[in-house]
């Protein structure tokens, strides 16, 4: 397969067209931002940790029956995905209270919830992605009814799925952020980037933080985190 012209450049991958129809190429990037892309730094070996990180978990959700926009991963920082039309949604899922939640709340940091917290944000820089809610959606026809029910239902299965994997690898996942999109077929499927750059994790005893925080608050390296989130899920990986 070919890598051909390029589609578009995003805060921190690049979409190609290929010589195959339906089918993208992504390089992700040495790239981090923060603030919704207002600070942006170059950090080496980012775009290859997220690629593999990535990688890992959809393949891991697609065992479990999750359908994805992944076909396979070409290199170190490069995979192949379908080509969506993306649903301009941003899916956030809570386990426990951090970040905005918590901020929002004022409750204690790590609060676990009995049940997943659902929360949608629409996705627009210009409006710096707001939080939108159910009634809001459909009037803005972004989706249907029972397409947002579907795609709750399907960020609350891959949850279940990511929560025991990182579990696994004696991580816990406190919270996480997902996209949709349609297929040329015009099917609903998981797409975007799973990595650290889009979720909170917690060692399961320490409760480091184990994700993009540390670039966001400037509490540790970017790469040392990322490195170790790998290594775990590669070690948890081979040992089942
Ligand atoms: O900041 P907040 O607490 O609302 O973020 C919730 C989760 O969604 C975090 O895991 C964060 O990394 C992710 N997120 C994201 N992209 C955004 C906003 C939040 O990946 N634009």
């Amino acid at each position: 397969m070919q890598k051909l012209a390029m589609i578009k450049e995003g805060k921190a991958k690049r979409f190609y067209e290929t010589d195959e129809v339906g089918v993208n190429w992504v390089e992700y990037l040495d790239q981090a931002t923060a603030l919704n892309g207002k600070r942006k730094d170059r950090i080496i070996g980012k775009g290859s940790l997220n690629n593999q990180i990535d990688t890992i978990l959809f393949e891991d959700l697609m065992a479990n029956g999750i359908k994805t926009h992944f076909v396979k991963q070409v290199s170190q920082n490069e995979q192949l995905v379908k080509t969506m039309t993306m649903i301009p949604l941003e899916v956030v899922i809570r386990n426990a209270a951090s970040g905005s939640f918590q901020r929002k709340f004022k409750v204690e940091y790590l609060k676990a919830f009995k049940k997943p917290v659902v929360e949608t944000f629409y996705k627009s820089d210009a409006l710096d992605d707001p939080f939108i809610n159910e009634s809001q959606i459909l009037a803005l026809e972004i989706v249907t009814e029972t397409e947002l029910a579907f795609i709750i239902d399907y960020a609350l299965k891959v949850n279940q799925v990511l929560t025991a994997r990182y579990a696994a690898a004696g991580l816990k996942l406190v919270d996480f952020k997902v996209e949709f999109g349609k297929t040329m077929d015009g099917e609903i499927v998981l797409a975007d980037e799973i990595s650290p750059d889009s979720c909170r994790l917690v060692d399961e005893k320490t409760l480091e933080s184990l994700d993009k925080d540390v670039f966001r608050k400037e509490t540790g390296d970017l790469v040392d985190v990322y490195t170790e989130v790998l290594k775990r899920l590669i070690d948890s990986q081979e040992a089942t």
